[in-house]
């Protein structure tokens, strides 16, 4: 499921250049069962299986004995809506540990006692975490001085000032009568720059009203 989002294109190059470490842990190898099980029946009953804690705690365990860990992230539909901000925050962190669950879940004493934040991509249940981490992964490795070629890009994107992007435009100036806005050929940078603050606004307006209200 990692291998497409962490092989290709700039995570590719991330990891290539050294600006991110990646380790894929197979909880499995962490089983004690001789067929590799990590999940078993919900005490009290009710559908679905449960995470069990050994295998998780044991891979949890061995990786802070080798490093210190910024964070050990659960990634589940109840946990905290991911968005740019948090994203901001991890890029700073040195080392994270993010744990993708299965089933119906881990057994909440693994929440209880190892996980420092729960992260959510959004409303809706994917049948794992590991979706959801590279998605996360994704947003985080792009914010890594070095990644992005032109430094300055990833600060415009949407939502770094709680705004969405303004539209943008390339060659050709006119496709089949179909224009672009004059002032980004005016050369104007001043007239450039107040244009792209006021579609911002009204996009953001017009889209995402909620992201004007300071709504997290
Ligand atoms: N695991 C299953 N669904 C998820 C979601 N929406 N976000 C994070 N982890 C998940």
């Amino acid at each position: 499921m990692f291998q497409g989002p962490f092989s290709e294109s700039i995570i590719k190059r991330a990891r290539e250049q050294g600006s991110v470490e990646i380790i894929l842990h197979d909880i499995r190898d962490y089983s004690e069962d001789k067929h590799k099980r990590v999940d078993d029946y919900p005490f009290g009953g009710g559908a679905g299986m449960v995470m069990q804690i050994g295998p998780i705690a044991s891979v949890i365990d061995k990786l802070k004995s080798e490093r210190d860990y910024d964070e050990v992230i659960y990634m589940t539909p109840d946990g905290h809506r991911f968005n740019q901000k948090i994203a901001n925050s991890l890029s700073i962190k040195t080392n994270l540990i993010l744990l993708c669950g299965h089933y119906k879940g881990v057994d909440q004493r693994v929440r209880e006692h190892y996980i420092t934040s729960e992260i959510s991509i959004g409303d809706y249940v994917l049948t794992g975490g590991e979706l959801a981490a590279a998605v996360v992964v994704d947003a985080v490795v792009r914010l890594i001085p070095g990644v992005i070629s032109d430094e300055t890009s990833a600060l415009s994107d949407s939502f770094q000032d709680n705004l969405l992007a303004p539209p943008v435009y390339t060659r050709p100036a006119d496709f089949n009568g179909w224009k672009v806005p004059d002032v980004l050929l005016s050369g104007h940078q001043k007239a450039i720059d107040t244009w792209r603050e006021e579609q911002s606004l009204l996009r953001t307006r017009k889209l995402r009203p909620d992201l004007l209200e300071g709504e997290e």
